[in-house]
């Protein structure tokens, strides 16, 4: 059994993720391209709740001088990481370390040229602290990106009859993970500015996928509308629970049956090392 990774209760959660990744490979290659173009070649980059390793494994093939380090608290996905890292060709130079990085990031202080975490830090325990443990085991030309999501998902066009459900779920939950989770969809800019880096970019990303045209689509937007459904049931109207259980029925008996626009967006922040190790 992989450790489930405590701090949220959010446990399941990662089911999927690989169809995420899948359904998002143009966010990913946009967000990947505009890392590598501004990190020169660091000798050691590290990939933060790597996940199913998509960014260590994309920035391994960006970045042919580097050393991938990709790290999780669960090691659910390192085997299908290492697997497609070989395939990849970086196998060599891509390695997995499972830690949690609430308790240290495994790097001796002052050598990662490039240190990525996306969609990672709104689950840690003090991002502000990681942040700051970031800033220490980087180099001071290094190069920080931090990708979180900046507006949640919604995959129901305005048109499909249970849209008006989806958004006043998405609502809900949203609500929800800011209980649980202040710094979800938070002020990250800010957040790294305060603990040791400076700002240089902050760029919004959009990701779209096509349910009828990608299976890993389609299964991600079901998952989606199925957890919405599930996550914000006590907290919905019996006829918006209905219109999303609804649209799920829909969905799994015919893709085109529902009317989708899936669409999300990711804001990618963009650092280096503030001048002076203490800002404020
Ligand atoms: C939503 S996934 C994102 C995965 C990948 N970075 C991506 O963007 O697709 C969050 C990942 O962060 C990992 N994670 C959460 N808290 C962590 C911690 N304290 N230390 C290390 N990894 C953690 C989870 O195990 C999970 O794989």
């Amino acid at each position: 059994m992989p450790h489930e990774h405590g701090h949220h209760g959010h446990t399941g959660a990662f089911d999927g993720l690989d169809d995420e990744t899948a359904a998002f490979a143009r966010h990913w290659d946009e967000v990947l391209d505009r890392v590598a173009d501004s990190a020169g070649e660091p000798s050691t980059a590290i990939d933060l709740g790597t996940g199913t390793g998509v960014a260590a494994i994309g920035l391994a093939r960006r970045l042919p001088a580097s050393r991938v380090l990709a790290v999780d608290a669960q090691d659910t996905w390192f085997g299908i990481l290492r697997k497609r890292a070989e395939r990849a060709g970086v196998g060599d130079r891509v390695r997995t370390v499972v830690a949690d990085i609430d308790d240290g990031i495994p790097l001796p202080a002052g050598s990662a040229g490039l240190v990525f975490a996306s969609n990672c830090l709104h689950h840690v325990g003090d991002a502000g602290a990681v942040l700051r443990r970031t800033r220490d085991v980087a180099t001071d030309d290094a190069l920080l990106c931090v990708v979180e999501v900046a507006r949640p998902m919604r995959v129901l066009a305005d048109d499909d009859p249970a849209a008006p459900a989806e958004r006043r779920a998405a609502e809900a939950l949203g609500t929800r993970l800011r209980e649980v989770m202040p710094l979800h969809s938070g002020p990250w800019a800010r957040l790294v500015g305060e603990n040791g880096w400076e700002v240089v970019d902050v760029h919004e990303f959009v990701t779209a996928a096509d349910p009828t045209s990608d299976d890993a689509a389609e299964r991600h937007a079901l998952r989606h509308l199925g957890r919405l459904a599930a996550a914000s049931a006590d907290r919905l109207a019996a006829a918006d629970a209905a219109s999303l259980a609804d649209a799920v029925e829909r969905a799994r008996r015919a893709v085109r049956a529902v009317s989708w626009h899936v669409d999300g967006s990711r804001i990618a922040v963009l650092a280096r090392p503030a001048r002076t190790a203490d800002t404020r």
